[in-house]
């Protein structure tokens, strides 16, 4: 619900949960008069804290006099909803637009709004959407320009969400350059926080940073063209003694898979500014007159009650108001992937007795990966050529094998990528990012098409199309296997080029948006050397992103855990391999609590582990929408801080909920778990016994696990009729 005092000037955004109050004063800039856990209109007054001395004066020079601003407000201190850049704010402003005249000073101010039912529309472009929202739409107007922007604040009325996002339109005769347009700012009274986010590198990804807001400015970005291995979007901030289930929790993402940034920056008054938004590295966009430009929707997700109800927060709007895939709710086949069993050595033969094998463990979606097209043997080549490698492998053979055994079949690609050796590059070396160099940088033995360019995506999108009409597909896993090193366009003009960036961004989502209107059926899944480019704009198009190419239960469990502290489990694609650290039937307990499925060598598996794979089966099958999907997770042991992993997943009624404990190696593990959401006033069975709801709430659950080895602990309870 969204509320607005004409005589006060006053917004209410508020689900009866959470609030924000803003104000727009009487220099017309909008206030941020409160932010967090509900609250009743607060009194206007306390806004304004003497105590850092900064009110603002000014010379009024009309009358040629001094004057304070009658709102008493401070440039300086006071929480803005959009800073201004120049002009007594020395916070970083979340927006930059230099004139035409060359001057950077941008103040944007109030001009009229509007409130209405739903979420802002777009019709391209990864966004959120539902009718369980409400939007204020606030236009505003740049001092220096004819500059406006549409500033969308949405609040759901499901979850304890924030929607924020800038739009903007050049209504001057000039162009302008817009050289920052971050599309979210938060002013907070004290910097009393701990940042948290999740770092790391290829096959290592999420892993937990934790430190304490400092004086000055921090930032967290990616500069990888990608969201990236080295820093993920999903991002959060914790009052100083928060834990899972209490205090001040504040969890920030960003629908957009390019280079974004955070900036956390406080001075000596210990306030903080959060903002977040597209990186403005390299980033220059010029905005010709009558243009727009519409920055990524922001997600902030607020909780009073610790992480975990921050976390949950996210899962619910993740899944109802951001995946667009249509099936969502629907049952999702149990895939096989081909890769890690044999890589790029495979045939036809070898890979329909793949297909015989993997039915034995109860495969229901095929996956032929890498090294089916071009003249693909290894990583040198072909990447360009979306064409069958016809003497390698009769792919229309294998399709209708797996689809005569009632299997889905699936398809990797690599759209965005050429390799040197392969006939696109030979023939349209310009499509290629870095080939002005004398020495482009290659990684994979590969380069980046330049997908800022429609001719690009165009070319790639009718090749592929041409597979994709040849042989009945079902699902894609689109991968991308480097980063973006050089940001120069061929195809743009020298005054555009800090728009490549960006513009690569929007070519990945139309080539996606392209292969998902011809072909409605098709699921996508994200990949990026596994976890490189798993955030919201992905997720938008394909409901789950292989999560990383670390599948050793010993670190794969910390990228679940982390992960999942900001997305659905049902999001984090993860597979049983033929890691030796654990049995199979423990590595399909961690695989079932994220997409569940299998990535091996299925020739290599005895009886006794076929059987063992499939005594899991029945779970999977039976429980993993109600559960595994949409049950309610409960982080209950962080691998960060101890050496074991603990997560509790309850269904919707109460009358399931399944316990996972992950030991590491060389210890021995013997603790009480304390578990949560439960109905205390009723019994739940299970392989270790019939426990009452209220006292496994009270720390009762007794977990021994005490082979010296890593182990994977899988409890079911069920409630007693
Ligand atoms: C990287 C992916 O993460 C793997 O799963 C696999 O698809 C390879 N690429 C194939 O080259």
């Amino acid at each position: 619900m969204i509320t607005f005092d004409k005589e006060a000037n006053l917004f209410h955004l508020t689900n009866k949960s959470i609030s924000l109050w803003i104000y727009i004063n009487s220099e017309s800039l909008l206030e941020t008069v409160y932010f967090g856990k509900y609250c009743e209109r607060p009194n206007l007054s306390s806004r304004v804290k003497d105590v850092d001395n900064c009110t603002t004066q000014y010379f009024d020079q009309k009358e040629g006099i001094e004057k304070t601003f009658k709102d008493n407000f401070s440039i300086k201190s006071s929480r803005f909803e959009i800073g201004v850049h120049n002009g007594g704010d020395n916070r970083p402003a979340p927006i930059i637009v230099q004139k035409n005249n060359g001057m950077y000073d941008t103040n944007f101010q109030y001009v009229s709004h509007k409130i209405y039912k739903g979420y802002p529309k777009y019709e391209n472009g990864p966004h959120v959407f539902g009718m369980d929202g409400d939007t204020l739409e606030i236009l505003l107007k740049d001092e220096f320009s004819d500059v406006y922007i549409k500033y969308n604040i949405s609040i759901s009325s499901t979850s304890d969400v924030i929607v924020k996002n800038v739009e903007f339109i050049n209504k001057g005769k000039s162009k302008v350059n817009i050289l920052r347009a971050l599309s979210m700012s938060l002013d907070l009274d004290d910097c009393e926080y701990k940042i948290h986010h999740f770092y790391g590198n290829w096959g290592n990804e999420r892993n937990e940073s934790v430190n304490d807001v400092i004086v000055g400015e921090q930032i967290i970005s990616s500069n990888y063209g990608r969201s990236s291995h080295e820093d993920n979007p999903f991002v959060f901030i914790t009052s100083k003694n928060a834990t899972y289930d209490e205090g001040e929790v504040i969890g920030f993402n960003l629908v957009y898979s390019g280079n974004f940034k955070y900036s956390f920056y406080s001075d000596y008054l210990k306030k903080l500014r959060v903002s977040l938004g597209i990186n403005d590295f390299d980033f220059n966009w010029v905005l010709v007159s009558g243009a727009n430009f519409v920055c990524p929707q922001s997600i902030i997700s607020y909780s009073s009650k610790g992480i975990d109800s921050m976390s949950q927060n996210f899962h619910k709007f993740i899944r109802n108001n951001l995946i667009s895939y249509k099936k969502i709710s629907q049952y999702k086949p149990i895939i096989f992937n081909s890769w890690e069993g044999c890589m790029f050595d495979f045939n036809t033969e070898s890979i329909l007795q793949y297909v015989d094998a993997s039915e034995k463990i109860g495969s229901e979606l095929f996956v032929l990966d890498d090294g089916w097209f071009g003249k693909r043997k290894d990583v040198n080549s072909s990447l360009g050529d979306w064409f069958i490698f016809e003497e390698k492998i009769d792919l229309k053979k294998v399709e209708e094998y797996v689809h005569s055994k009632k299997m889905k079949f699936g398809l990797w690609f690599e759209p965005e990528m050429v390799s040197f050796n392969s006939d696109l590059f030979r023939t349209h070396k310009e499509y290629a990012l870095g080939v002005y160099r004398k020495h482009p940088i290659l990684h994979r033995s590969q380069l980046v098409l330049d997908f800022s360019s429609e001719e690009v995506v165009e070319n790639i999108f009718s090749q592929i199309c041409k597979v994709l009409d040849y042989i009945k597909v079902d699902y894609i896993k689109w991968d991308m296997n480097r980063d973006i090193k050089e940001h120069y366009s061929l195809f743009l003009g020298d005054e555009h080029q800090g728009e490549m960036l960006h513009r690569y961004v929007l070519g990945y989502y139309s080539l996606l948006e392209k292969i998902l209107n011809k072909y409605p059926n098709i699921m996508i899944e994200g990949c990026a050397s596994g976890g490189g480019r798993f955030d919201l704009g992905t997720l938008y198009y394909c409901p789950q992103i292989w999560a990383s190419d670390m599948s050793q239960p010993s670190l794969r469990m910390i990228n679940n855990f982390n992960t999942s502290l900001g997305y659905p489990l049902s999001t984090i694609s993860t597979h049983i391999n033929n890691s030796i650290e654990t049995s199979y039937k423990e590595k399909g307990y961690l695989a079932l609590f994220g997409t569940y499925g299998y990535e091996m060598n299925p020739l290599m598996l005895t009886e006794r582990e076929i059987s063992e794979i499939n005594s899991l089966i029945n779970v999977y099958k039976n429980d993993h929408l109600s559960l595994f999907e949409e049950g309610t997770l409960y982080h209950l042991v962080s691998p960060e801080q101890h050496n074991f992993m603990a997560m509790e997943l309850v269904n919707a009624d109460r009358t399931k909920f399944v316990v996972i404990v992950c030991k590491k190696q060389g210890i021995r593990l013997s603790e009480k778990l304390r578990l949560k959401g439960l109905n205390e006033s009723s019994k739940y069975k299970s392989n270790i016994g019939v426990f009452a709801g209220k006292f496994l709430q009270n720390r009762t659950l007794d977990i021994k696990l005490e082979s010296d080895n890593l182990e994977i602990g899988f409890y079911y309870f069920e409630m007693v009729k």
